[in-house]
């Protein structure tokens, strides 16, 4: 597991996870490991996610959260997935870290009055990254990293998104040859 600390535990909640990756969507192992690697470099202690599903992503992040000391919201409308996610919590002792929030990220994301971030992972609606981030730009601290994933695999979906954000001087930005195409931003 490129050379992760975890326990055997955590490994194997993580292999098992891997083989249904496709049916729930989950970032491929390489992504998930350079996001943790990311959240630990950048010491982030506030991380939001923006579509858990079953809780793989959430695993790599709340284990580097670990280290950093700090926590973990994440967002997901499905019910389904929010459960089995808190089960896969659970069992990995990742669930005292992490804030589940049930509902579409664009409300939820209206909910959250005085949280800040300085992480943030974007994983659920493609048309809707842009508008995620325009509601998120005023509680993303300054150097907050912010994460996209398949911005290469859906580009025309996030075309808008990428664009706002190569274009505005806040932001400094790569897009990362990651399966699926990683955009990794800072704000400035
Ligand atoms: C690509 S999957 C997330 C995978 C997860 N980050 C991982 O790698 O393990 C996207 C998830 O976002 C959820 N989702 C999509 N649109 C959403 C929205 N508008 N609000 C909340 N959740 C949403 C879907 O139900 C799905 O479970």
């Amino acid at each position: 597991m490129n050379g992760c600390n975890f326990d055997l535990k955590t490994k194997d909640i993580l292999n098992r996870l891997e083989e249904t990756r496709k049916e729930f969507w989950n970032l491929p192992h390489e992504s998930a490991n350079f996001i943790n690697i990311l959240i630990k470099i950048s010491k982030a202690k506030r991380v939001l996610e923006i579509g858990t599903s079953n809780g793989y992503s959430g695993i790599w992040i709340a284990k580097a959260l670990l280290e950093t000391g700090g926590k973990l919201d994440t967002i997901e409308f499905y019910q389904k997935r929010i459960d089995l996610a808190v089960e896969n919590f659970k069992k990995a002792n990742l669930l005292d870290i992490i804030t589940i929030h049930q509902g579409s990220a664009l409300s939820v994301i209206d909910e959250f009055e005085n949280n800040t971030f300085d992480f943030v992972f974007i994983d659920a609606s493609k048309p809707e990254y842009l508008a995620y981030f325009l509601k998120l730009e005023p509680k993303i601290t300054e150097n907050a990293i912010i994460i996209a994933d398949n911005v290469t695999s859906h580009y025309k979906k996030v075309e808008n998104f990428i664009n706002y954000v190569k274009n505005n001087e806040n932001y400094q930005c790569e897009l990362l040859n990651f399966d699926g195409g990683l955009l990794l931003i800072r704000k400035q």
